[in-house]
């Protein structure tokens, strides 16, 4: 395998015994290029022809204070599939505080653990002190990769076939933007939304085709919230407003600790997608926190939104765990128990109907991306090991039937958030592949994997070798290679045009 290697970044990262700086968690520092990767088993499918990228956390010095998994420097992976061959290559994300780290050669920033103030400079995103890493989430925007942090902060752009910084996106408001924006392939549009704890403490906005801010009107809530994700349909962008969020009277002492508010129920807001707060709709649900949206439509007269419901939002520390205790809880899915649920909003009685889909306890899931904003039938989720963020197999939920398919990969082997590619000519909703990046601790190695979404059960249909072990991390897409010539195509013809 030709490996062409980088200059190598600066590192002051001492060894440790922290369960998210070793193991499948151990940062990875090397920046490589492979060409062509070798085939372990199976073959290369020739009718899938795209890009996936997985955005992953990667600590590169030592820190400040107490490390948290979600602390680490944005690195993306690539596997670049293409006439039933693949290629490889990783880049960190040249955020302002990853250069400027680099400069020092040291950490200037605490961690999401750490008291207010532990940073030596003001944080850069919406949340003041905080180090905006852009190591969340990973899209794809009119041929332009975004990478972004969950606490809002700055759009990392990246070219999504060389990796190449293109620098933070010019069109991202003062309060920042969270992870998961949203794209409509259709028109084109970004739809993305922030939180801040300054009234009206959220936004929500639209970025057109050409990368211009054309809509951001606020969401006004009762108070700072912690959102994490958001969902679209056609006509509607569904924001959310749970019991889980700062304890006021702590946060007014610059304390940060979250905590389930009892008696206060799940709101959403459903704004149209180029609607004024006036707007907006407002529909009450049970208690609960929600990570992650699969999917979410229009039917009739009712707008479904589907996730993954939480049991426990503010889980029991593991005290086995010692001083990690609490960290590990709140990055548990066992802990928090994550399962699958479909939420109905009536437009018409303004009621909510709420169905739970699944017992297993999953999260990560993924759709058939050519059914999003439509009604859906599959959805495939990951399970994860008990006490730890590492995932250790998949579940293929047929919601229509409740049929689930489970595989788990074998002991000590973890797998990547994993989207579903539909095959060229896909005759059906699940005719297509799952690709993921696996980190095997029995042999130090990593691999990209590719398993059928039809039948999950038979494990990966193909493996290839990586150059190294990576490091786990949250989430990924993959981009059509037809889809990223669609865009370059349109940006010839406007600067052709200009
Ligand atoms: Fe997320």
């Amino acid at each position: 395998m030709q490996i062409m290697r980088h200059p190598p970044v600066k590192t002051s990262l001492e060894p440790s015994n922290h369960p998210y700086l070793t193991g499948p968690w151990t940062p990875c520092h090397e920046e490589v290029d492979v060409p062509e990767l070798r085939v372990i088993a199976g073959a290369i499918p020739t009718d899938i022809d795209g890009i996936y990228l997985r955005n992953t956390e990667n600590q590169v010095h030592q820190p400040l204070g107490r490390h948290h998994p979600f602390d680490g420097d944005a690195m993306i992976h690539q596997v670049n599939i293409s006439g039933g061959k693949a290629s490889y290559r990783n880049r960190f994300v040249r955020t302002h505080c990853f250069e400027a780290e680099q400069i020092a050669g040291r950490s200037l920033w605490g961690g999401l653990m750490d008291p207010w103030g532990t940073s030596m400079r003001p944080g850069f995103g919406a949340h003041g002190g905080l180090k905006d890493t852009g190591s969340t989430d990973i899209i794809v925007h009119a041929g332009t990769a975004y990478a972004t942090l969950y606490q809002c902060g700055e759009a990392w752009m990246l070219d999504p076939v060389t990796l190449g910084s293109r620098g933070k996106a010019p069109w991202v408001p003062l309060d920042g933007i969270s992870a998961h924006p949203k794209v409509d392939e259709a028109t084109g549009e970004l739809m993305f939304f922030n939180y801040s704890k300054h009234a009206p403490f959220m936004h929500y906005g639209v970025v057109d085709r050409t990368g211009t801010l054309v809509h951001y009107v606020p969401i006004p809530l009762p108070g700072p919230r912690l959102p994490h994700d958001m969902a679209v349909t056609p006509n509607w962008s569904i924001l959310n407003d749970m019991p889980l969020f700062w304890d006021e009277e702590l946060l007014g002492r610059n304390i940060h600790a979250a905590r389930l508010h009892d008696g206060v129920p799940t709101r959403f807001a459903l704004i149209p997608r180029h609607g004024s707060p006036e707007d907006i709709r407002w529909f009450e649900a049970a208690p609960t926190y929600v990570l992650h949206w699969t999917n979410a439509w229009e039917e009739g007269d009712e707008v479904v939104l589907e996730g993954y419901h939480q049991a426990r939002p503010m889980p029991e520390p593991l005290e086995e765990m010692g001083r990690y205790s609490h960290m590990m809880a709140y990055v548990d899915e066992h802990s928090f128990q994550s399962r699958l649920h479909r939420w109905r909003f009536n437009l018409t009685t303004g009621e909510t109907r709420e169905e739970r889909l699944s017992e297993r306890i999953v999260e990560f899931g993924m759709i058939n991306p050519r059914y999003a904003m439509r009604e859906s039938r599959y959805v495939w989720s990951t399970t994860t090991r008990p006490g730890w963020f590492l995932f250790n197999g998949y579940v293929r939920h047929d919601t229509e039937t409740g049929e689930e398919q489970v595989y788990r990969l074998p002991e000590g082997v973890y797998a990547s958030e994993s989207p579903m590619v539909p095959r060229k000519g896909a005759t059906s909703e699940d005719d297509g592949y799952l690709v993921t990046f696996l980190i095997d601790e029995n042999t130090g190695t990593s691999e990209c994997a590719i398993l059928d979404a039809g039948d999950v059960t038979k494990g990966p249909i193909c493996r290839l070798a990586l150059p190294h072990k990576i490091c786990s991390g949250t989430h990924s897409v993959w981009v059509e290679h037809h889809q990223l010539r669609a865009d370059a195509a349109f940006h010839a013809r406007r600067y052709a045009a200009a």
